[in-house]
């Protein structure tokens, strides 16, 4: 097939603003122009999970050129059609949209695989034959992404290896991109190693970290709840909110990923980067436009505002799940899954209180919680607003009513929800809580794309809006590193029940400041 696909894929600078365009030419869906996507660690967890039902959900809705082309590359005896049949087999298992055969079979004649390994010249000999031979086949026009779904500790070398063999600088009039998933490091110290590595081969802006919550249509629409409205943001600072409860919870063990996950733990896989991501985007200003720079200059100055409390050891917590029930079934300890060491001492829940030091919310606390086998897969960002100052009520008219929340749900049952307070229907004057509901569902007819799908075609078409920066990565473990440095001098985790909200530390941890967490 011959690649005679869209004008050439650098975004349009002014996507979103251009007058020229109507209302309705902006909400168009933006096509990839030509343009192929190398996933490294392609037999990977993710891989399948993931990245390839969202290639294919994306060329479904028709979002991708017609030449588009994939490249695996990983340590297999595969030829292509072995590849193209396990991507089949993980579309068919994992993607969002139904399977058609004739989007398939387009997708899988620009589908090829290399074997090898990270160290093998042959083999990134090999890959670069196959780039300049899409190139001539399908048109891709020598744009190229590189997908890295490997290990942090493989990045130095695979970028080392596209350099050498001559594929991160980009032919006249084409692109590279290196797409890099977490996690960038396990403190700021690695952080920077990884990303000088990095940088060395690519340029900042052909870099793309992936964080996949900013890739949620919820996570997005923060912004648009904040900034294109006129009624919340009066009320969105220190004069009316008493604190804010950012909640991720899971109801999932660690599974397979015990390699993965011990050492690492709860704080650094997700607080480091989503829970801090839905911080920022919480706290911050207002940006001048829409674009990358800006969201980038205003989420920088709330991360570089972000203090910790003095007090490490009454305003964090960390523990780890023991056996339990979860959905009816019996659950092990975190010390009994395959593969973790029974001395471990890794958080599989981590919360924290942090404070911005900013006008707008000087002495708001924001406390962040994440574990797994929790209660029940739930992310949310509360807004707990302070007490009316003053109730002409009578105190036993209101005994039931709590103080105003407006909740933004990531997920699960995506939406937002309000709670205030109502009189309930007699002759007294009774006054309970209530709430407003509102549910992407029942709102609107379309449905949400994954996350991965979003930021891949972001990828393709050079937006940089969602992907965390440099600074913002190396800001994240400026906030985290002291709380990790004091968890591994002070003792175990504390403990929790499988299927339990968390542990009793961590109510301890609000009662302390006269609150309590949210049972979502
Ligand atoms: C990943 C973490 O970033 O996010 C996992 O590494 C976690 O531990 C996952 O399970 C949760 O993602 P989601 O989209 O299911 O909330």
């Amino acid at each position: 097939m011959s690649g005679s696909g869209p004008a050439p894929a650098e975004v349009p600078a002014d996507r979103w603003t251009n007058p020229l365009r109507s209302a309705a030419d902006r909400r168009l869906p933006l096509i990839a122009g030509p343009s192929g996507l190398v996933i490294f660690g392609v037999t990977g967890d993710l891989s399948r999970k993931k990245l390839m039902p969202a290639v294919y959900d994306l060329a479904n809705r028709g979002l991708l050129p017609p030449g588009f082309s994939l490249i695996g590359f990983a340590r297999r005896e595969w030829q292509d059609e072995d590849f193209a049949q396990e991507v089949r087999d993980a579309v068919k298992e994992h993607a969002r949209t139904p399977f058609r055969q004739e989007v398939w079979q387009q997708l899988a004649e620009g589908m090829r695989f290399i074997p090898g390994d990270f160290g093998d010249d042959d083999a990134f000999k090999r890959l670069r034959e196959t780039v300049d031979e899409l190139d001539a086949e399908r048109g891709t026009s020598g744009n190229f992404a590189f997908y890295l779904s490997v290990p942090p500790k493989f990045f130095p070398q695979v970028v080392q290896q596209l350099k050498r063999h001559g594929m991160a600088d980009a032919p006249e009039g084409s692109w590279r991109r290196a797409v890099i998933e977490k996690p960038f490091g396990h403190d700021l110290t690695s952080a920077r190693e990884l990303n000088q590595v990095v940088h060395e081969v690519f340029a900042p802006k052909e870099v793309f970290r992936i964080d996949h919550y900013l890739g949620k249509e919820t996570v997005q629409n923060i912004l648009a709840l904040r900034f294109a409205n006129q009624m919340y943001e009066p009320i969105w600072n220190r004069s009316y909110v008493d604190h804010v409860q950012i909640t991720m919870a899971e109801d999932i063990g660690i599974g397979g990923r015990a390699g993965y996950y011990d050492g690492i733990g709860a704080a650094r896989d997700v607080i480091q980067n989503h829970l801090l991501q839905l911080m920022a985007l919480t706290a911050m200003e207002e940006p001048a436009a829409f674009d990358a720079e800006s969201l980038l200059a205003e989420k920088l100055k709330v991360l570089r505002a972000v203090k910790l409390p003095a007090d490490l050891s009454a305003h964090t917590v960390r523990a780890q799940y023991t056996a339990g029930w979860q959905g009816g079934e019996q659950a092990v300890g975190y010390l009994q899954e395959d593969g973790i060491d029974p001395r471990s001492k890794t958080d599989t829940y981590a919360a924290v209180k942090l404070e911005i030091d900013n006008r707008r919310w000087a002495g708001v606390p924001f406390y962040l919680r994440t574990g797994k086998r929790l209660g029940r897969r739930v992310t949310e960002i509360a807004i707990v607003f302070q007490r009316a100052p003053h109730s002409p009520f009578d105190s036993t008219a209101t005994t039931e009513l709590g103080a105003n929340v407006l909740v933004v749900r990531v997920q699960p049952d995506e939406g937002m929800v309000i709670r205030f307070g109502s009189k309930v229907p007699g002759t007294s004057m009774e006054i309970r809580d209530v709430t407003m509901d509102f549910a992407y569902g029942e709102s609107f007819t379309e449905e949400s794309p994954e996350a991965y799908e979003r930021l891949i075609l972001d990828v393709l078409l050079g937006d940089a809006n969602l992907f965390p920066r440099v600074e913002e990565v190396e800001e994240s473990w400026r906030i985290l590193d002291p709380v990790e440095a004091y968890w591994d001098t002070h003792g175990r985790p504390a403990r929790y029940a499988s299927g339990t909200w968390g542990p009793v530390e961590a109510d301890d941890m609000l009662a302390r400041d006269g609150r309590s967490w949210r049972r979502p």
